[in-house]
């Protein structure tokens, strides 16, 4: 049994985070990464969180399992390379502003003309089209301007930033399942193909549920901080000693919640027999539930919504959730050897199959650690050709 990507060859030239968390995802999938860096490095490499030997924590996260190789792509020999390696290549992916490619001769254009089955990855804020096209773009950038800041916050307070990087990592998760959908075209008809990925075309796809206030009555949704908008009860409570969440709004689980809460009265409590009419009256039911709440433990609520078979769960930072037992029993924290920050922590792989194994996980490539591997093994070149190479800057 092979990874599920194993023969796949990606050649990847992004940086900072949309890019390499897509190809980081394809190499856990199997597929064979060829980090290309420019000579100073993925602009991540000095960016913090650091280990104390200096390593980036940011760069750590973003690049396991891939080769790297330091090549000067606006050499004319860098150039070369570069679409030599992309002409032995199944993907290719990149994350400049629309443009730069273009500007550095390796377009899809140009590399088709090397390799006319390539599926090429642009990744870009808003797309290779319409009149926000040459923008750039960061995360705050793509939640700000997709809507996802405007419904994210407490009722009337200032829109909030979600923590995670949804921004970015819609455009990852686009740009990934584009590839994988174009591996499987390509396999059947033996054609590549070019992806315009927008991480702005994510971020909207990903509002979902939340676009269908707008669609439905025309008005814009409010922020609902740590409430359900249409369902109650759905919300998360302060207890004695944090945070809890619980949602209970379907018919049977609502008499359940109120046992649970010693709440027996607000069964058939006319004000709130149904998740219409409790939403409807919110306002009475929330603080009735809320002074219960805050009587026991967050530890304590679990346990009594478990056993009544209610989903729940404790807000947990993430010491709790690294050290979660769900976590850790699904393989979700990794420990790798790494050469210079020792035992390397690593978010696990999420993808499991019962037909292919996993990889085995690889710390990210320090710079240019692979490139007289790949230059060798993949092009062919000799020892020579790669020390005048190295001379005239072309790769380090
Ligand atoms: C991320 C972003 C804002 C950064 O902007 P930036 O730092 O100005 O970088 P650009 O993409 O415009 O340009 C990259 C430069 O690096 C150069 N470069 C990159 N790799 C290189 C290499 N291996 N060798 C030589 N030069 C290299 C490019 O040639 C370009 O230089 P140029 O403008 O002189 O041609 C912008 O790239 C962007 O909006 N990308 C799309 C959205 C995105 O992915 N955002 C990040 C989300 S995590």
């Amino acid at each position: 049994m092979s990874a599920k990507l194993e023969g796949v060859r990606v050649l990847d030239i992004s940086r900072v985070l949309s890019g390499p968390y897509c190809s980081m995802a394809l190499a856990d999938l199997g597929a064979e990464v060829i980090k290309v860096e420019p000579p100073e490095g993925d602009e991540t490499r000095t960016w913090p969180p650091f280990y104390p030997c200096g390593e980036s924590g940011y760069y750590q996260a973003l690049n396991r399992n891939k080769k790297g190789i330091v090549l000067n792509m606006k050499h004319p020999q860098g150039k070369d390379v570069l679409l030599e390696l992309a002409q032995k290549s199944d993907v290719m992916i990149e994350n400049f502003t629309p443009g730069v490619v273009t500007r550095l001769g390796i377009d899809y254009e140009s590399v088709k003309k090397v390799n006319p089955k390539i599926i090429y990855c642009s990744i870009s804020g808003f797309g290779q089209t319409g009149p926000y096209r040459k923008k750039k773009a960061y995360d705050p950038v793509i939640q700000a301007l997709g809507g996802g800041m405007s419904v994210t916050g407490f009722r009337g307070g200032p829109p909030a930033k979600i923590g995670i990087p949804v921004g970015d990592l819609g455009g990852s998760f686009i740009a990934l399942s584009s590839i994988l959908a174009s591996l499987y075209t390509r396999e059947r008809q033996g054609i590549g193909d070019y992806i315009d990925t927008a991480m702005l075309d994510g971020h909207v796809f990903m509002l979902s549920v939340m676009a269908a206030q707008y669609f439905a009555d025309g008005k814009a949704p409010e922020r609902w901080g740590l409430e359900h908008p249409w369902r109650v009860p759905s919300k998360t409570y302060r207890t004695k000693d944090g945070y809890i969440t619980c949602t209970a709004t379907s018919g049977n689980q609502y008499p359940l919640f109120c046992k649970v809460l010693g709440l027996e009265e607000l069964i058939d409590d006319p004000r709130f027999k149904t998740n219409a009419l409790r939403v409807k009256n919110r306002e009475q039911f929330y603080p009735i539930v809320e002074k219960v709440m805050v009587t026991k433990t967050s530890e304590a609520w679990e346990t009594r919504f478990i056993e009544a078979g209610l989903p729940s769960g404790i807000v947990k930072n993430l010491d709790q959730v690294f050290n979660d037992p769900q976590i850790l029993d699904r393989g979700m924290l990794q420990i790798i050897d790494h050469p210079t920050i020792g035992k390397l922590k690593m978010i696990g792989v999420p993808f499991k199959f019962m037909n292919s194994q996993p990889k085995k996980m690889n710390p990210p490539p320090m710079l240019g650690e692979h490139t007289d591997e790949i230059l060798h093994g993949i092009l062919g070149y000799n020892d020579a050709k790669i020390s005048r190479m190295r001379q005239e800057k072309v790769v380090a």
